[in-house]
């Protein structure tokens, strides 16, 4: 909702209000962020008095900007901190822009070319003009009432009769009043990505950002400044993200007056854009929340994620359970290889088979052919990529296919034909052997949009799994002139955004799931066109435990593809137990990467009854409410799904190490009805004879040696069964007390109530709401 009262304006939420006023020098100036209240009177309150220029600090118009909080901002006007808008004038001029008028628009407007989120209502549109020059500065606010959450546009246009430079136009700036927060930031590497780093604010700035060309995994765009002392329960807590692909910025910047500003946009550095009379330059769309404690942040985020960010028609529809041949055959298959996998995997419940890398050209190895998309490599498909497609979907499955469709190889008959087409020079340092194709280009975004709608048509899958393998290194363009070199980066992002919103209006039944060497690209910008994510490249069970348990910080599980892969797993080397593989990938998109056809008898039973098992719960596993109860640090991690009508909800409970004689364990829960009363249940995992080594010797009659041919078979005909947990308990009890779970082996004995979880160990523990038993008769005698 908006209000407005004289000069003062506010934007509420159901529990949120964002206020800023308008002062008599026409300024913005910035007046509160956080908890709603009632503003029927006494906005005054919220103005900080200040009667005298503090000491040295730079007077203009009788006010020191340094010293207020401000809805923009910008430098050479004595406001010392980060500064929100950076141009460069004709006459060299510092850009001062003051308030022209408010307007309410019935809806939030659409960015041309850049992506925004949907169902945005009535919009707050402030102008503002700069005072020296023909520069006017619009922001929008779209208040987002049933998840508190915020988004703001920033659009410079010139209106003079000169061309001036944009140094840096910022997508969202919020000034707060107090310097004690942290600055969370999701980092890491590849394989590595969304691992959380805390930095205390204060006076100087602290930075976050992406310099890839790609959201990137090294920082991702989803940032946090928080309370030192906030929980998952509680604690002033705001979430910002970025409608957002390429290069990022985020910064918290505190000055001498106490105050901190959080700006996030396009990353300035390396970004230059000439603006020409007439033109308008779009920042790209922010989005922002506040609430108390992380819990309820991440709440907000992920409903208007679902609702907002993912559109089309797999917005809400429930996601197939896939096979992806990467991890099974590399680069090395025949069609036959493909089609026994699709077979068996079929056979297991597996709905959907995706052909993952290595279909065209001659691509062997990662050294050639990206581009040559319409060439298929017969020698490996004697029946091309419609007979491939065809004859998966005979088996009854789906087909799904990967591309990488921004690059090319230099051994390409693309790059043969198009040298030019590169961004950068040939000697640049390159990536995985791969240049990035100039998407600057229109003839270049042209052509891809041709060569996949090429092979989308011929192939009709159901899904696709577009990967980006680079980062950005020289990004020379031969298709601009030298002084719009700054441009390079962010019009690559706009080229990109035509292409997909082009293939997507195009095959609007397709499944896109984003994919950058893994997370390399996750961001809300992605999440408009492709509804998801490949969060990693790691699929090891504990290493995935806990990136997609920070990365659900800023993202619901709705849009993390997650798979069960071989073990050892192939990117640390791990074993982990199938089991757990399988409760971890099933917090997210299930999905399977190794080759099933492999498995012992045994194993692909299980494996059945983990898809067959997902089946039954996917709608709550994939959209319902996700809560974070263990953060590891007890030596468990614990989250929770809980469906949206709280009529069910499934717990994962992993154990990186076994404790020895470890404490008693509860399960916690979170976001159950209160008064309703739910039946907890485990679901049932394998127990190894083998993994009791020759404690087994002192219940066995005959001695059984260990690694023989008697150990093999005894484990096979005599399956453990693991503990069992049955109760009925009414939600309150669960979230204010937990449940206290069997005893954890120890060393001292074994049977249906000893909780055998060893190292990466894992449950996944249900919790059904049960019918409201009938009201006892009342006794009449
Ligand atoms: C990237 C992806 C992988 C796989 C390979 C194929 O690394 O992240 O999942 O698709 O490319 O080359």
């Amino acid at each position: 909702m908006i209000k407005q009262q004289g000069r003062f304006f506010a934007l509420t939420t159901r529990r949120t209000a964002y206020c800023f006023q308008v002062t008599e020098q026409g300024l913005l100036q910035h007046l509160h962020y956080g908890p709603g209240m009632d503003l029927t009177s006494g906005w005054e309150a919220l103005v900080p008095q200040v009667r005298h220029a503090p000491g040295n600090g730079a007077v203009l118009d009788g006010v020191v900007l340094e010293d207020m909080a401000l809805e923009t901002s910008a430098p050479g006007l004595g406001d010392l901190r980060e500064p929100f808008v950076v141009v460069d004038t004709p006459s060299g001029s510092p850009v001062d822009f003051r308030f022209v008028q408010a307007n309410l628009l019935p809806e939030k407007p659409e960015l041309a070319g850049l992506p925004s989120a949907t169902e945005g209502g009535e919009t707050l549109e402030i102008t503002l003009a700069d005072r020296r020059s023909e520069l006017l500065l619009t922001l929008r606010y779209t208040a987002f009432d049933h998840c508190d959450v915020i988004t703001r546009q920033a659009l410079l246009t010139n209106t003079g009769n000169q061309s001036v430079t944009v140094r840096r136009l910022m997508s969202n700036q919020v000034d707060l009043h107090s310097q004690d927060f942290l600055f969370t930031t999701f980092n890491g590497a590849w394989a590595r990505e969304f691992e959380p780093t805390d930095t205390p604010c204060g006076p100087g700035a602290v930075i976050s950002g992406s310099r890839c060309g790609v959201s990137s995994s090294l920082a991702n765009s989803f940032v946090i400044l928080r309370s030192p002392g906030s929980s998952e329960e509680h604690g002033s807590c705001y979430g910002f993200n970025l409608l957002y692909s390429g290069d990022h910025f985020a910064c918290a910047s505190g000055n001498g007056y106490g105050k901190l500003r959080f700006l996030q946009g396009i990353h300035p550095e390396d970004f230059a854009w000439q603006l020409s009379p007439g033109e308008t330059f779009a920042a790209p769309e922010a989005m922002m929340t506040w609430a108390d404690g992380l819990s309820a942040m991440s709440e907000n985020l992920h409903q208007f994620i679902r609702r907002h960010i993912v559109r089309g028609v797999w917005k809400d529809k429930p996601r197939p359970v896939l096979i992806n041949s990467w991890e099974s055959f590399y680069f090395r298959f025949t069609q036959r290889d493909l089609l026994s996998l699709a077979r068996q995997s079929r056979d297991l419940g597996v709905e959907l088979f995706v052909l993952d890398d290595g279909w065209f050209g001659h691509r062997d190895n990662d050294t050639c052919s990206l581009g040559d998309w319409t060439t298929v490599n017969r020698k490996k498909l004697p029946d091309g990529l419609e007979g491939l497609a065809n004859q998966i979907r005979s088996l009854g499955l789906q087909f799904g296919l990967w591309v990488e469709p921004e690059m090319v190889s230099a051994d390409s008959d693309l790059y043969r034909a198009h040298p030019d087409w590169i961004l950068g020079r040939a000697d640049q340092a390159v990536g995985r052997h791969q240049y990035i194709l100039d998407l600057t280009r229109r003839e270049v975004q042209d052509h891809i949009i041709a060569a996949m709608t090429e092979v989308f048509t011929k192939a009709a899958p159901a899904y696709i799994k577009w990967d980006m393998n680079r980062i950005f290194t020289d990004t020379f363009s031969a298709g601009l002139p030298p002084e719009r070199r700054g441009e390079v980066r962010h019009r690559y992002v706009l080229g990109l955004y035509r292409i997909l919103e082009t293939l997507t209006q195009r095959f609007p039944q397709i499944l896109f799931e984003s994919c950058a060497s893994g997370g390399n690209r996750t961001d809300p910008g992605m999440l408009c066109y492709m509804p998801q994510v490949w969060l990693s490249d790691n699929t090891d069970a504990l290493c995935r435990c806990r990136m997609q348990y920070y990365a659900s910080f800023g993202y619901p599980q709705s849009v993390m593809g997650a798979h069960v892969s071989g073990s050892p797993n192939h990117q640390v080397l791990r074993r982990t137990p199938l089991d757990t593989r399988f409760q971890v990938a099933a917090f997210g998109l299930l999905g399977y990467e190794c080759d099933l056809r492999t498995l012992s008898p045994e194993e692909k039973r299980r494996v059945a009854g983990q898809i067959a098992f997902y089946k039954s719960y996917r709608q709550t596993l994939q959209y319902g409410q996700l809560y974070r109860l263990r953060d590891g640090k007890d030596g468990f991690w614990q989250v929770m799904a809980v469906a949206p009508d709280k009529s069910q909800a499934l717990t994962l409970l992993f154990q990186p190490e076994n404790r020895p004689n470890a404490p008693a364990l509860r399960l916690l829960a979170r976001g159950l009805v209160d008064h309703a009363a739910y039946r907890l249940w485990v679901r049932p995992v394998q127990v190894d004879l083998r993994d009791f080594g020759g404690l087994v010797n002192m219940v066995s009659p005959v001695r059984i040696r260990q690694g023989s041919l008697a150990e093999a078979t005894a484990s096979k005909l005599m399956a453990l069964s693991s503990e069992e947990e049955s109760i009925v308990a009414s939600g309150s009890l669960l979230t204010a007390c937990g449940v206290w779970l069997k005893q954890g082996f120890s060393g001292t004995g074994y049977d249906e109530k000893t909780r055998v979880m060893g190292d990466f160990g894992s449950r996944l523990y249900l919790l059904e709401r049960q019918e409201a038993p009938a009201a006892p008769e009342s006794d009449q005698h």
